[in-house]
């Protein structure tokens, strides 16, 4: 039954992440493998969760400071610009501004960049049938490669990275990837970037560890991908979900807990891993922010906080930064 599946380069990608995520101590594998197509299902599920406010306290931001957020992000001297977007999903919460800035005869051109062309064409097929009117340039590419692309079109670059992404990378890597997004930008361009805030860890936790279980199948599923795509024997009867927040350091890791001691067997690997009795596999971070990490995280990549707009609740917050030079 436990057919390997035929290696692809897409499996072999996952494999090579594989071999290396569970060789390290701790074991880790990386949250980038959790949206195959039940995995994506999963995350929209999540964010409809009670407990989960991110995403629904973005949408809230955008939609009350649209007007505020559209004036900081296109220039004042009216000159056409370009609004790129890093990741653009589908685009729900960026629908909000597009709409606010054709309202009010912004002359611009929408960017969403993402290293999925199918993903690009969903959306760019949804904001045809919605937005008319919106002049769209897609671009299939890696984050650092638009920006660098960009950089040669002439006028501003507003460059939108929403939903707190930014708190899905360990410290080091979020400066050098800030850095990296600075380094094309002249002092006219701006970024937009969604952070999650501290606030009751009891809210946080919860955010990652919902009644409902869902988030527990959403970490889980990673496993099942793997005995699909890898021809894994993960008996998901014997692995947990476990999350916890850590105040100090705002972040969120999420785990699967092997509920006993046990090999699992990848057979298009020809590899077999052993697991203590509660071992974990860290498969996630999500950093949580304060305002004046806020400020010192974008002095460190040149960068200064020109806005700073949040929720009644101060949930969350998105951050219009500018270049220092
Ligand atoms: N990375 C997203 C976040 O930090 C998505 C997410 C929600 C997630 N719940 C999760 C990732 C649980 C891993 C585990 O909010």
């Amino acid at each position: 039954m436990n057919q390997a599946a035929p290696i692809t380069k897409a499996t072999s990608d996952l494999g090579r992440h594989v071999l290396d995520g569970l060789g390290r101590t701790p074991k880790r594998l990386s949250s980038m493998y959790f949206y195959d197509d039940r995995g994506s299902e999963l995350f929209q599920q999540i964010m409809a969760l009670p407990e989960y406010y991110p995403t629904r306290t973005e949408f809230a931001l955008l939609t009350t400071h649209r007007a505020a957020i559209g004036e900081a992000l296109r220039p004042a001297t009216g000159e056409p610009f370009f609004l790129l977007e890093l990741g653009a999903g589908d685009g729900l919460k960026t629908k909000i501004l597009l709409r606010y800035l054709l309202d009010s005869g912004a002359r611009f051109t929408y960017v969403p960049v993402d290293i999925s062309a199918a993903a690009l064409e969903g959306l760019t097929a949804s904001l045809r049938a919605e937005l008319p009117g919106l002049q769209v340039e897609p671009v299939v590419a890696d984050y650092t490669a638009a920006l660098a692309l960009m950089a040669a079109r002439p006028g501003r670059k507003a460059v939108l990275f929403l939903g707190s992404n930014i708190g899905n990378f360990l410290p080091p890597d979020r400066l050098a990837f800030l850095r990296q997004l600075t380094g094309p930008l002249t002092a006219d361009d701006r970024l937009l970037i969604g952070f999650d805030l501290q606030k009751n860890p009891r809210v946080i936790r919860a955010a990652y560890d919902d009644a409902a279980g869902v988030t527990a199948a959403f970490n889980l599923n990673l496993l099942a991908r793997l005995n699909q795509e890898l021809g894994a024997d993960f008996d998901l009867d014997q692995w947990q979900h476990y999350t916890d927040y850590d105040p100090l350091s705002g972040a969120v890791r999420s785990f699967v807990v092997s509920a006993r001691a046990q090999t699992v067997r990848f057979a298009a690997l020809d590899l077999s891993v052993d697991f203590a009795a509660w071992e974990v596999i860290h498969t996630e971070n999500s950093y949580k922010f304060t305002g004046p990490g806020i400020a010192d995280l974008a002095a460190e990549a040149g960068l200064r906080v020109e806005h700073f707009f949040t929720d009644e609740q101060a949930y969350f917050a998105d951050v219009v930064l500018a270049p220092l030079a």
